[in-house]
C-alpha cells in the first residue's frame, strides 16, 4: 500500500504548488500598478485622456491576454511595448487580477436609458 501512496502524494504536492503559483496576487499587482497610475489613472478608470483605456472592472483573463499580446507584439502600440517588457507571466496576472477587482466607474448597463422599459 506505502508503495502506492507515495508517489501519488508526490505528484498531488507538485500540481498544488503548480496552481498556487499561478493564483494571482493582489497586492502584488497593486504594487505593480503604481508605474501604470500615470495614464490609466490612479483607481483604473483613467482619466479625462480617451486615448488611455479604463482597466478598472474589466474581465481579468481580458487584460491578461490584451498585456500578454502587447508583449509579444501581436498587439503593436509603442507606448504599452514599453510597459510590458519587464513584467512576467506572474506580474501579468496580478496585475490583470487586480484592476479587473477595482470597480469600473462609469462602466455601466442601459437599465433606465432604454425607452419601453
Ligand atoms: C504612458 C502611458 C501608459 C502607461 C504608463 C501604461 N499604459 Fe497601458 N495603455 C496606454 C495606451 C495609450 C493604451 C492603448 C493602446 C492601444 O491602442 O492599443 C494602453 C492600453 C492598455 C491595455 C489594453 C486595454 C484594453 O481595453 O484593451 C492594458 C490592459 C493596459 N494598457 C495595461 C497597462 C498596465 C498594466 C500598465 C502598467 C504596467 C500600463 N498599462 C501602463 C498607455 C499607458
Amino acid at each position: 500500500m506505502k508503495r502506492f501512496f507515495a508517489p501519488l502524494l508526490i505528484t498531488t504536492f507538485v500540481f498544488s504548488t503548480a496552481a498556487f503559483a499561478a493564483e494571482p496576487d493582489l497586492e502584488a499587482g497593486k504594487a505593480k500598478a503604481v508605474a501604470c497610475q500615470a495614464c490609466h489613472g490612479a483607481d483604473g478608470n483613467a482619466g479625462t485622456d480617451p486615448q488611455y483605456p479604463r482597466l478598472a472592472g474589466q474581465y481579468r483573463d481580458y487584460l491578461a491576454r490584451a498585456l500578454h499580446e502587447y508583449k509579444k507584439g501581436e498587439r503593436k502600440n509603442p507606448i504599452m511595448a514599453g510597459f510590458v517588457a519587464p513584467l512576467s507571466d506572474q506580474d501579468i496576472e496580478n496585475l490583470a487580477a487586480y484592476f479587473a477587482s477595482l470597480p469600473g466607474g462609469k462602466l455601466g448597463d442601459l437599465h433606465g436609458h432604454v425607452q419601453g422599459e
